[in-house]
């Protein structure tokens, strides 16, 4: 099994060095808190807030997966040199369905160079 970076509370961290290496490797699920039935909407996920990732040959965001719980929803696959070797917030939406019941959302992202991170989870209410 693969070791899974979780969220932390970046704020504690007192190093600047560490803060950037877990900024930029964070997954964060961005949505509405609540959806009605059956409505599609929008999922957006994005790696990092204050610090950007590289998108080198050898290091780059090379998946991006939305959960609900134990579910894979959807995933979206990067190459390497897809954000034009520039450090960015890699982000994508995803579009879809709300279910009968009410979600738990959670984001995983791998990066080819320090392994796969997870989100904090995400509640949506179904109404
Ligand atoms: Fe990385």
């Amino acid at each position: 099994m693969p070791r899974v970076f979780k969220a932390t509370n970046i704020e504690n961290e007192d190093k600047e060095v560490k803060k950037d290496y877990l900024d930029r490797h964070m997954p964060h699920v961005i949505c509405h808190d609540k959806v009605k039935r059956g409505d599609v909407f929008r999922v957006k996920v994005k790696m990092g807030e204050n610090y950007t990732h590289p998108d080198d040959h050898d290091h780059y965001i090379s998946t991006i997966q939305l959960w609900n719980r134990e579910t894979l929803l959807a995933e979206t696959k990067y190459s390497s040199g897809a954000y034009g070797n520039e450090g960015s917030n890699v982000e994508v939406d995803f579009y879809i369905a709300a279910p009968e019941v009410s979600m738990n959302l959670s984001a995983m992202a791998v990066c080819t160079k320090h392994g796969l991170w997870q989100s904090e989870d995400k509640q949506v209410k179904v109404i």
